[in-house]
């Protein structure tokens, strides 16, 4: 036998059957992301990503909660980790991981017109000091939910929306219902009243002042939304999805979520498909709009990456039209692209989205600043602690507003 048979022989032992599997080509790269709201549409995605560019892709799934995985994430950046290259972050730890230099400017990587594609309010939330760090995967904001066989129009006011609450709950339907644990899900839905009330967590020159009477009035509300009965007391053990849940189950009036909820509401198998109306968040006073917060996540570029060209690619891959498309459709998530909006297909899957485009351009971001998590953990312990009433809401914000002081000064 000849060489060149043998090697050919040799050669047919070791190679895999046909395909090769293109990663073996172009190496792999870390995603660390939650576990997405369908799993299928994401493993397509990746799959296709691998098939296209002969990189593979392994995934590490984090916990539902964002302050679990935020505690995950900055365990590993502060410890240089070097197995994740990409990962999935909310919008409020941006500043965060840019200013500790946990993750890389993308100035350069994305060409200006990508850039112009994606919505102002999104975008904005990706940079940080004027350089954008991350590229937007998805958007949200806050909206009310409501049964509109039960409540013809949606309330006006979040006084309103407590008064019908109260007077139309039943055995088996409760009022209102949100994310009331000690979590960031609590701060954002706080955050939304205290807007909404014209108030505001810090002043431009850094002074604190979530504990003002906009912040006492909005925390005030809260706290009796539960002692009224407004709110079922089992709000104070909510995330979004159990929140969610109850809602879905038929058992809730009123719901306060992001956008995402509304194809769930819509869902083949709902129990509540049909019966729902979505309206922008309550006004405080009836002359004001409603504030629902700006939420969303983000993809960014690990700075300890040893496959930083490999992680670009799928920042790149996860975020542009066609990903983006399919996300719409396969989960309703709302893309970051503008033009996505008009796409008819995306449209006849979500009629409701350019509805939701407008709200989304009004969305308010939580405070962009490297301590928002630290805050954010603050002010967690002390709405808490009136929610459950161990302290009256002026209290718990005094003594909130005296913590985030100390780091505030620091900065
Ligand atoms: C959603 C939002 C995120 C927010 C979180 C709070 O995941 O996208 O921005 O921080 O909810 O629970």
């Amino acid at each position: 036998m000849t060489r060149a048979r043998l090697l050919v022989i040799a050669g047919l032992l070791v190679v895999p059957a046909w395909p090769w599997p293109a990663w073996a080509e172009g190496g792999s790269v870390t995603l660390a992301q939650f576990r997405q709201r369908d799993q299928q549409v994401e493993n397509r995605l990746l799959k296709e990503f691998e098939a296209a560019t002969g990189i593979r892709v392994q995934q590490r799934i984090m916990p539902a909660s964002t302050d679990l995985q935020h505690q995950q994430y900055v365990t590993w950046l502060a410890g240089r980790d070097r197995s994740v290259d990409v990962y999935l972050i909310d919008l409020i730890w941006v500043a965060e991981f840019a200013a500790a230099g946990w993750i890389l400017p993308l100035e350069s990587r994305l060409p200006a017109e990508a850039r112009d594609g994606i919505l102002p309010a999104p975008l904005a939330s990706a940079h940080y000091r004027g350089k954008l760090y991350a590229i937007p995967r998805f958007t949200e904001s806050g909206l009310l939910y409501y049964r509109k066989d039960l409540v013809p129009t949606a309330p006006a006011t979040w006084e309103e929306l407590r008064g019908l609450a109260r007077a139309k709950r039943g055995r088996e339907v409760a009022g209102y219902v949100f994310q009331g644990k000690q979590y960031e899900g609590l701060v954002v839905n706080f955050l939304e009243l205290l807007w909404s009330a014209g108030g505001e967590v810090l002043a431009p020159d850094g002074r604190v002042l979530l504990n003002g009477p906009a912040g006492a009035a909005a925390l005030t509300y809260l706290v009796e939304l539960v002692g009224s009965g407004a709110a079922p007391r089992g709000v104070i053990t909510y995330m979004e999805r159990e929140s969610l849940q109850e809602f879905l189950e038929g058992r809730a009036l009123f719901h306060r979520n992001w956008s995402y909820a509304w194809s769930l509401v819509h869902r083949e198998g709902s129990k509540v498909r049909g019966k729902v109306g979505v309206a922008p968040l309550p006004s405080w006073d009836g002359r004001r709009p409603g504030v629902a917060a700006l939420g969303g996540w983000h993809l960014a570029l690990s700075a300890y990456s040893e496959r930083r060209d490999a992680g670009w690619r799928l920042i790149r891959f996860l975020t542009d039209t066609r990903a983006q498309k399919a996300k719409a459709i396969g989960e309703g998530r709302l893309p970051t692209l503008a033009s996505l909006y008009a796409d008819p297909d995306v449209l006849e899957a979500n009629p409701h989205f350019a509805a939701l485009q407008q709200g989304l351009a009004h969305a308010r971001h939580r405070p962009i600043t490297p301590f928002y998590p630290r805050l954010s953990a603050v002010l967690q312990t002390h709405l808490s602690r009136a929610l459950v009433g161990s302290s009256s809401p002026q209290e718990a914000l005094d003594a909130a507003a005296r913590e985030i002081a100390t780091f505030v000064a620091r900065e």
